[in-house]
């Protein structure tokens, strides 16, 4: 007999009020586990979250000959003997897009990789035509055959790297060949995501030269195969979760303490919260948010950080749906990422779009109905949006949000939300 999917239920029952705590960040973890390619060694991640995309980058990593191990909860030990096979095949690499971060670390250590081509996601088309060109300037050769790139070089060479766009996975592929390229890479107009800085900080623990890290200005001053040293890491918090808990109690009201959130990781989404009406008190590694009134609209565009990250975007998007007034939402990094707009308008949401943008007329309450979590932030907004809904929403598609939510559902149960899973 097939079994039947989960699926995540919300009804809306009034205001959430205690503490979240919110767990390391997806798209730091990913990479800090690419980096452990680099040199051999043990390797200790904390504040690792449990989500689906560690166990699948676990595996790749262990196909290409570093294993890992979770001891507790919140840990992840990984070993690296050396042996590597710079071989990352289709059924892993097609799951996850951070497969791509192996590219560098596998081909400044071992002169060669095999890497199937990651594909698109369901908002789109995501080439890695930046970190190829940047690679061939360093001195790499890539050859392309029936799905599979074949990158080769001797040792890497240092150059003066320019992105036409602040890509974060070209700027941790390219950073992380360049510990090893002989002399000085530089890259200018960088990713300075959050999560590309605590990559940079664990190379430089295992002994990497890097300037300017946080800036858009790079410089890697590579050191000889084999100086780097394993090490420990603790992964920076997530701020898109953060920005979900401050989505959920923004549509549901109430007061919530987000802790161990980085306030200073997320300036302009915060005020921007604040112009539709959020309260704020903000600790060194916590913040208060209180939702006593209904929203206010704005206007929004998404930029690189640290302007208006593309996955706050469905988040911010739903808490539209129900503010007071129109606001316009631009999408400046995907060519579409709009799909789960379809799903709101069956919550009864007055969204349209044309091209990369989307007006938004607030209604009071969006109406519960059995909807689809496209990808893992849309999934997320699904979630927000059963808690601006009269009534109860079924939500599908919860492997999406497994992917990059730890334990979402105990998370706003235990704030009082109205939300289990089936
Ligand atoms: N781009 C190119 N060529 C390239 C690289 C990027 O045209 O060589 C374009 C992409 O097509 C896209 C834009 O540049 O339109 C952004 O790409 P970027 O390289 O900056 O993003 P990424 O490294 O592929 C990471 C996150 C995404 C997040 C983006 C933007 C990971 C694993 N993924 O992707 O997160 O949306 O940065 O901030 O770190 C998610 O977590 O759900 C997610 C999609």
């Amino acid at each position: 007999m097939i079994q039947p999917a989960d699926q995540i239920t919300v009804t809306n029952i009034g205001p959430l009020q205690g503490t979240i705590r919110v767990p390391g960040a997806k798209n730091a973890v990913l990479k800090l586990m690419a980096a452990s390619l680099l040199a051999d060694g043990v390797y200790e991640l904390s504040n690792v979250p449990n989500i689906v995309d560690v166990a699948i980058m676990a595996e790749l990593l262990a196909a290409l000959g570093v294993s890992s191990h979770r001891p507790e909860p919140g840990v992840l030990v990984l070993s690296n003997r050396g042996d590597l096979v710079p071989v990352a095949p289709y059924e892993h690499v097609e799951r996850i897009r951070a497969s791509v971060n192996v590219l560098g670390p596998l081909l400044t250590r071992c002169g060669e990789v095999r890497l199937s081509m990651p594909g698109g996601d369901d908002f789109g088309a995501r080439p890695i035509n930046l970190h190829i060109e940047a690679l061939e300037a360093m001195g790499a050769e890539f050859k392309f055959a029936h799905g599979e790139l074949h990158a080769t070089c001797d040792r890497l060479i240092g150059a003066p790297i320019v992105f036409e766009f602040p890509s974060v996975g070209a700027t941790e592929n390219i950073v992380t060949a360049a510990v090893f390229a002989e002399g000085v890479t530089s890259i200018d107009n960088a990713a300075r995501e959050p999560e590309v800085v605590d990559l940079c900080e664990m190379l430089v623990k295992m002994g990497a030269g890097i300037t300017g890290i946080g800036s858009s200005h790079l410089v890697i001053e590579g050191v000889e195969r084999g100086t780097l040293v394993a090490t420990g890491h603790r992964t920076v918090p997530d701020r898109i979760q953060a920005a979900t808990y401050l989505a959920a109690v923004a549509v549901a009201g109430g007061e919530l303490d987000v802790a161990e959130a980085r306030p200073e990781h997320m300036v302009n989404l915060l005020a921007r919260f604040v112009d539709m009406g959020l309260e704020f008190n903000y600790g060194s590694n916590s913040m208060r948010v209180v939702a006593d009134r209904r929203l206010r609209s704005i206007d929004v565009p998404t930029l690189p950080y640290p302007g208006i990250a593309t996955d706050y975007k469905p988040l911010i998007i739903t808490m539209l749906c129900v503010a007071d007034g129109a606001g316009i939402v631009t999408e400046n990094l995907y060519p579409g990422r709009f799909r789960y707009v379809e799903e709101l308008i069956r919550l009864g949401a007055n969204v349209r779009t044309t091209g990369h943008h989307a007006v938004v007329r607030g209604v009071p309450r969006l109406s519960g109905a059995p909807v689809r979590a496209h990808d893992i932030r849309a999934g997320a907004a699904m979630v927000v949006a059963g808690l601006a809904a009269e009534g109860v929403t079924t939500i599908s598609g919860v492997d999406h949000i497994d992917r990059g939510y730890d334990d979402l559902v105990g998370r706003l149960a235990g704030v009082g939300a109205g939300i289990e899973r089936v």
